[in-house]
C-alpha cells in the first residue's frame, strides 16, 4: 500500500454525527497513531520543502494540530487562522457558512509581513467556506496563499472547485464522497 492509501485507510467514517445524514470523516486516528501522523506531517513538508514559505496558517481547531509540526519542520512561525472571540489583539474577520451552521474567524493584524508566502493548512474542505474565509483574511493583510492544503477533499460539496474558481491552489492528500 502507497502512502496516501495507507493514510486515508487509518481515517475513520462516522455515520450521522453529528447529526443525521452527515458521514463525519474522524481523522484523530491519524493523530493518535504515531506511524501514520510522522507520515501525514512527511508529505505536507516534503511537498512544501522547496517552496520557500514565509509563514504556516492553520485553521481553528483541527487545522492548529497539523499546521503547527508542518510550520516547525519547514522553520517558520505559526499563525493561527481562530473563531471569533478568541484573539485579544486587533483583528481582521470573515464569516462563512458551513456544511451545518455558521461561523466567522479572524486573524491578528500584524500576523504577516506584506508579500509573505502562506501555506494554509486544516484538515478538511467541504463547502470551502473556511478555507475561502481564511484565504480572503490572508489576502486581505497583503500576503498570498502559496496553497490551501487539507487532509480530506470532499469534492461533491464543492468547496475545493470554489477555491480554484477564486485563483486559490489547492492540495489534499485524499478525498471522500
Ligand atoms: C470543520 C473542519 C474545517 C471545516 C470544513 O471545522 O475542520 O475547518 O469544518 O468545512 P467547510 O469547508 O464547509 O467550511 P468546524 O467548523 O467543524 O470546527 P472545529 O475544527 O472546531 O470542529
Ligand atoms: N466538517 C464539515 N463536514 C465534515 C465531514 N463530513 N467530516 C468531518 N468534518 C467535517
Amino acid at each position: 500500500m502507497n502512502n496516501i492509501d495507507y493514510l486515508r485507510s487509518v481515517i475513520r467514517t462516522v455515520p450521522d454525527w453529528p447529526e443525521e445524514g452527515v458521514m463525519f470523516r474522524d481523522i484523530t486516528p491519524l493523530f493518535q497513531n504515531k506511524k501514520a501522523f510522522r507520515k501525514l506531517i512527511d508529505t505536507f513538508v516534503h511537498r512544501y520543502y522547496d517552496h520557500e514559505i514565509d509563514a504556516v496558517a492553520g485553521v481553528d481547531a483541527r487545522g492548529f494540530i497539523l499546521g503547527s509540526p508542518i510550520a516547525y519542520e519547514l522553520n517558520t512561525g505559526f499563525i493561527p487562522v481562530r473563531k471569533k472571540g478568541k484573539l485579544p489583539f486587533e483583528t481582521v474577520q470573515e464569516s462563512y457558512e458551513l456544511e451545518y451552521g455558521s461561523a466567522t474567524v479572524e486573524l491578528h493584524t500584524d500576523s504577516f509581513k506584506p508579500g509573505d508566502k502562506v501555506l494554509l493548512i486544516d484538515d478538511l474542505i467541504a463547502t470551502g467556506g473556511t478555507m475561502i474565509a481564511a484565504a480572503n483574511l490572508i489576502k486581505r493583510l497583503g500576503a498570498e496563499v502559496v496553497e490551501a492544503a487539507a487532509i480530506i477533499d470532499l469534492p461533491d460539496l464543492g468547496g475545493s472547485a470554489k477555491l480554484r474558481e477564486q485563483g486559490i491552489d489547492v492540495y489534499s492528500i485524499c478525498e471522500f464522497e
